[in-house]
């Protein structure tokens, strides 16, 4: 039975929009049931109407504490009744409740190989740190920071004349073949988290 996805994404959304495809060549099991923003500037949500996906807006500068936003957001995600929630360039950090509401329901993309480069400007700090290879990494989310269990990981060369943005571009190429596949092994049943270490079955 196709499991049900739900994505957060907070601004451009080529991660999401590689999640469509995905799914569009039948690559995925899964339906997706929603988008979720923090942001009604994203150019994530024309992608999700374009493919007919419902969005749910949860316009974080209009309340008035992270406090506030929590809840509203944890509501809506309770709401999409999803198998899994998606990370793909969500801006934000969940709070304890959500992190506590879905366990093992949730996965993040980021553009380093954690556990190194944690955070924002991860192309940048790896760059600053003088290292060789860089790359992608999907985990499952804990309550910390972009370090719960690994799922995946691609690396990419670090080249002399890189910059941000170049380092950035190359990375994403991994990222939207890294995420989609690591979707897959989720909805059909082959990631078992054992621990720290996910087992690919
Ligand atoms: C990606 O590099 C992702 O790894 C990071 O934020 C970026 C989002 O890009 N978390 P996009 O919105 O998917 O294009």
């Amino acid at each position: 039975m196709k499991k049900r996805i739900a994505v957060l994404a907070s601004g451009r959304g080529s991660n999401f929009q590689a999640i469509i495809e995905a799914m569009r060549r039948e690559q995925i099991p899964a339906t997706c049931v929603a988008l979720i923003t923090d942001n009604p500037e994203a150019f994530a949500i024309k992608r999700a109407e374009d493919a007919g996906i419902p969005v749910k807006i949860i316009d974080y500068s209009s309340f008035p504490s992270r406090e506030m936003y929590e809840p509203a957001l944890l509501a809506a995600m309770q709401k999409v009744n999803a198998d899994l929630f998606v990370l793909a360039g969500y801006m934000r950090i969940l709070g304890d409740d959500i992190v506590r509401a879905f366990p093992g329901k949730r996965m993040n993309i980021h553009p380093a190989l954690l556990p190194s480069f944690t955070g924002l400007h991860a192309q940048q700090q790896a760059l600053n740190h003088g290292v060789k290879v860089s790359g992608c990494t999907v985990h499952f989310v804990d309550e910390s920071l972009d370090c719960g269990p690994i799922i995946l990981q691609r690396c990419v060369t670090v080249r002399d004349e890189d910059d941000e943005d170049s380092l950035a571009e190359r990375i994403l190429k991994h990222e939207h073949q890294c995420l989609p596949e690591a979707i897959r092994l989720f909805c059909e049943g082959k990631l078992m988290i054992d621990g720290r270490i996910v087992r690919i079955l």
